[in-house]
């Protein structure tokens, strides 16, 4: 198992929100986290990055304990993370925001390039010397996604990557993480449209209250509509 989270709690404050989440994924596949809003999806992302204080369970990177480490320790340990709210440097440039995620490549891997980045996005490519304050929030989305990959993550974590995005640059988007398997990274993706997840996800995980509620295939979930009516589809 190339990650492995297990019993995970976290608080914020007294709020006691994950609950004992186990999470594994496999090297060089993709991981969808599903749930309603609330459900913790995101709470679970940010607590393995350490952003948010695992009060209790083990966050496992090939052998490597993650948790206590600060999020520039687990950054470097090798999850990359793409958050909900896209977070570029508003004044420096795109090329300067892509320098920035700029990380030495991991054994075995070949390093992600800036000109890879402009392949997928060639818009950004155009306005590399814009500041990126100015970009729409869509390109602020693929810019924050190229410079996480540029920091050559084994794993990494995508909290809803489409949302808000045009459907032509959803598919780029979704290229994007099917390339980023190619090249043996492994993706856990949190995704509101369940077909794109079911479609991409090697397994998916249903949370619901601060719990992994179901794990199995995609082809297993679509086999269960209890769960997705207890769990997924918004009534
Ligand atoms: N910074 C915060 N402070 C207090 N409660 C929060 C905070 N962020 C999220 N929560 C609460 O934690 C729960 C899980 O939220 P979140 O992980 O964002 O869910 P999801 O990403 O699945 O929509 C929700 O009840 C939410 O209101
Ligand atoms: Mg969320």
């Amino acid at each position: 198992m190339l990650l492995a989270v297990e019993r995970l709690h976290a608080h914020y404050g007294k709020s006691h929100i994950l609950h004992g989440v186990n999470l594994a994924v496999e090297e060089g596949s993709i991981v969808s986290l599903l749930g309603r809003n609330g459900s913790g999806r995101s709470t679970t992302l940010k607590t393995m990055m350490g952003i948010v204080r695992a009060t209790e369970g083990s966050v496992v990177l090939e052998g490597c304990e993650l948790t206590g480490l600060r999020p520039f320790e687990v950054a470097r340990a090798g999850l990359g993370y793409v958050p909900e709210e896209r977070l570029v440097f508003p004044n420096l440039t795109v090329e300067e925001n892509l320098q920035m995620g700029l990380q030495p490549p991991r054994d075995g891997n070949a390093p992600w390039t800036t000109g890879d980045m402009y392949r997928y996005f060639p818009r950004l490519e155009e306005r590399r010397h814009n500041k990126a304050g100015t970009l729409s929030g869509g390109e602020q989305q693929m810019l924050t996604i190229c410079r996480s990959l540029l920091g050559n993550p084994r794993v990494l974590l995508i909290d809803e990557p489409t949302e808000g995005l045009a459907p032509k640059i959803v598919e780029v988007v979704m290229e994007v993480i099917l390339d980023i398997r190619k090249r043996g990274l492994a993706v856990v993706l949190v995704e509101q449209k369940l077909t794109i997840a079911l479609k991409v996800a090697e397994k998916v995980f249903v949370m619901g209250h601060g719990e992994i509620v179901f794990e199995g295939t995609p082809d297993e979930l679509r086999g269960r509509p209890d769960i997705r009516r207890d769990w997924l589809e918004v009534s």
